[in-house]
């Protein structure tokens, strides 16, 4: 079986103690989770980074940038460095976020900047793609999610595909606003993700893990789980109370697991 990956981004929420606070009761509550199988990750605020690295081990919970520069020094004041994050033992970042793009004005060409950056120093890397609701209503969401994917990981070596994680959140989809995309929906665009990395990178592109993020909560992240195309959840509100999070984490699992044992013996 493939392996499945939950994550939060914390966005501009929790402050250290909070972040530290919330990480330590996440790990003690996903103690029985397999890490082997259930990839756990949390992408906190810039100035919690450093005590979140020193208070849990990434053994038991992966921790990831917001963004990173897409050099690593010189003039680029306000900017955090890929040396930087690797000085306190990050290896992950999300670069493209929505929130990133549609507010801050990030282009698909500066998001591209950044993900070879990132890839050049070693890290993982989880890019966010998503359409807009207009990019949906003039019937162009296939092609925009194409056009991200293509210009976002241009220059990517297929050997390097290994180093990538997409996530599908459609701008429609995220936040208090948000209205989550249904699991047949969000199936079929990560099957058309699927299908644009296959062609990027050939047979690399059939590992590349493509979450679901946008407006997951407890009552629909055991259907979005079960989606042939989904490999994992992205989550923001509903995840921000670890407790809450571990939950939602057990019961998708429950959910597949069950799901994979009828459909197992049905073959
Ligand atoms: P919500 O789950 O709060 O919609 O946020 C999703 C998100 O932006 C994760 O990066």
């Amino acid at each position: 079986m493939k392996k499945i990956y939950f994550g939060t981004n914390l966005k501009m929420y929790k402050n250290i103690q909070q972040t530290v606070d919330y990480l330590k009761t996440l790990v003690t509550e996903t103690v029985k989770l397999d890490r082997k199988e259930y990839e756990l990750f949390v992408i906190p605020s810039y100035t919690a980074l450093s005590s979140a690295a020193e208070s849990i081990s990434q053994k038991q919970v992966i921790l990831g940038a917001q963004n990173m520069a897409w050099e690593e020094e010189g003039q680029f004041t306000g900017e955090i460095s890929p040396k930087m994050l690797e000085e306190i033992g990050i290896k992950l970042v999300m670069i493209g976020h929505s929130e990133r793009r549609h507010i801050f004005h990030e282009t698909d060409d500066e998001e591209n900047k950044k993900v070879i950056c990132g890839i050049k120093n070693e890290f993982v890397v989880l890019l966010c793609i998503g359409e807009t609701d207009k990019d949906k209503m003039d019937g162009v969401s296939n092609e925009v999610l194409r056009s991200q994917l293509i210009r976002g990981l241009k220059g990517v070596k297929k050997e390097d595909a290994r180093k990538i994680w997409i996530a599908y959140e459609p701008v429609w989809a995220i936040g208090v606003n948000g209205k989550p995309a249904t699991e047949e929906y969000a199936n079929s665009k990560h099957k058309v993700i699927r299908e644009c990395l296959l062609e990027i990178f050939g047979k690399e592109g059939e590992d590349v893990p493509i979450l679901y993020g946008g407006s997951v909560n407890p009552q629909n992240a055991n259907s979005l789980i079960i989606q042939p195309y989904i490999d994992g959840l992205f989550v923001g509100r509903s995840a921000w109370n670890a407790k809450k999070f571990a939950q939602l984490i057990f019961s998708s699992i429950d959910k597949l697991e069950d799901f994979h044992s009828v459909n197992d013996e049905s073959r």
